[in-house]
């Protein structure tokens, strides 16, 4: 099957995909699923508030999925009806059983900040690769405003949540996690006096939209060591929300864009929080023809992205843009191959801890192909223009590997063969098939 992905041949390839190179430009207007990040947080948003709310393009993907049975063990009704989620509310009760997180971080990390208040014990498990994650960076605020929280060895999962009475903190993150900045404000939804959570550098705001958008009292501020957000004890109303297309899903169908001449996509409805768009920008600093179009703006910015393919040349990245595009850094990765120059992408220590460590998966993939890369503690340097000779590469059952080898495929000069188990549908249920319809 040329120029699409196709499942590799059967028994023998168990668990490998082969993405043959692009045999013509991608060109059209597609639309991508739900965003992940907005996802969860409504859902969890919805088991808190006082009655049933609704929410239409929720996201697919396994980890979304994930929160919604951790809700479900926590005693909140949730049905699917006509494309629509409908989340009964009424708040959290005990759980018979562990809650299962699966591989998602941001279910472990957010429910731990909504379990904080209540007033029994439940235990955040999930999968072998979620267990090996840090969690102490969420387990030390909890338990600063009042929650029993017990990590396991080096503060890893499984992660024991004994809810409390909680008091407001002023909480300097120390690591740039939008994670962990929703983790305290969901605690602190149900926390006496004020809490406070400091960012010396922005991450995803979707947490804080969403809560001003209902009503909660908050407060954004300048303080001297960065962004101060606050919020105070806030009785959640049901709601109906429109989730947006997740611009981390769009970045891999950009990304190919961006390297297959002669392209020329659109993405439509999708989400345009100036938090997530950093590749955005990145790619146009690489010389990508971007048009960003937008629509509308409550609580979330959304619209649609055009690329046309023009040469690209290597880029800086510092500390200061990673948040904005940490999980499109492998996408950038591959995407530097086909750049004239290096792109170097330094302060990314934490795509050491995503599901799997992204630094050394990207870069042993990439030199697999035949490009040159190497590791950096913090990041990555790719040398380009590096062509991609194609072959094999293992994208370690990390999602976002897997997607960015494949985009890597359609742009090499042979076919690639992506090992490991695949877990797009973690994020980007129908990716194969989108890429296979493009390419
Ligand atoms: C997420 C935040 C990011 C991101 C993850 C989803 C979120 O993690 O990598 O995929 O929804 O808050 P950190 O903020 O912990 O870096």
């Amino acid at each position: 099957m040329s120029g699409a992905a196709r499942r590799a041949g059967e028994a023998a390839d168990a668990g490998a995909i082969t993405v043959e190179p692009a045999s013509r430009p991608l060109r059209g207007a597609v639309r991508v699923p739900g965003d992940k990040s907005i996802s969860h947080r409504a859902a969890i948003l919805a088991g808190l508030a006082a009655g049933p709310s609704v929410i239409r393009g929720f996201s697919p993907a396994g980890d979304c999925t994930s929160t919604l049975g951790v809700l479900r063990a926590l005693g909140v009704g949730i049905d699917e009806r006509d494309g629509e989620l409908r989340i009964a509310g009424g708040g959290l009760r005990a759980p018979r059983t562990d809650l299962d997180c699966g591989r998602s971080g941001t279910t472990m990390r957010l429910l731990a900040g909504a379990l904080a208040p209540g007033g029994f014990r439940s235990t955040l498990t999930g999968h072998p690769q979620l267990l090996r994650r840090p969690m102490e960076r969420v387990a030390e605020p909890l338990r600063l405003m009042g929650a029993r929280v017990e990590t396991s060895a080096e503060g890893r999962p499984p992660l024991v949540v004994d809810g409390a009475p909680l008091a407001g903190i002023r909480h300097l993150l120390p690591v740039a996690s939008a994670q962990v900045k929703s983790a305290v404000l969901l605690a602190g939804l149900d926390a006496g006096g004020e809490t406070a959570v400091i960012e010396p550098v922005p991450t995803r705001d979707h947490t804080e939209r969403l809560l001003a958008w209902l009503g909660a009292p908050m407060e954004r501020r300048e303080a001297p060591d960065g962004e101060e957000i606050a919020i105070r004890r806030f009785a959640l109303p049901a709601f109906r929300l429109d989730v947006p297309g997740d611009p981390s899903s769009a970045a891999a169908l950009l990304a190919a864009a961006s390297m297959v001449p002669g392209s020329d996509l659109t993405i439509d409805g999708v989400g345009l929080n100036p938090a997530r768009i950093g590749f955005l920008g990145a790619l146009a600093r690489m010389g990508a023809d971007v048009e960003i179009i937008a629509d509308e703006e409550d609580p979330e910015p959304i619209g649609s992205v055009r690329i046309r393919h023009a040469p690209l040349r290597g880029i800086a990245i510092g500390a200061a843009e990673v948040p904005g595009m940490v999980d499109e850094l492998p996408l950038l990765g591959v995407v530097a191959t086909a750049a004239d120059g290096p792109t170097e992408v330094r302060g990314a220590e934490e795509l050491r801890v995503k599901e799997t460590d992204r630094v050394a998966g990207l870069v042993a993939g990439l030199r697999a192909l035949g490009a040159e890369a190497e590791e950096l503690p913090d990041g990555f340097v790719v040398t380009g223009v590096s062509p991609l000779a194609g072959g094999s590469c293992d994208a370690l059952g990390d999602h976002r590997l897997s997607m960015a080898f494949a985009v890597a495929g359609l742009a090499a000069a042979g076919a690639v063969r992506v090992l490991g188990p695949d877990r797009v549908d973690d994020s980007f249920p129908g990716f194969w098939a989108v890429l296979g319809s493009l390419a």
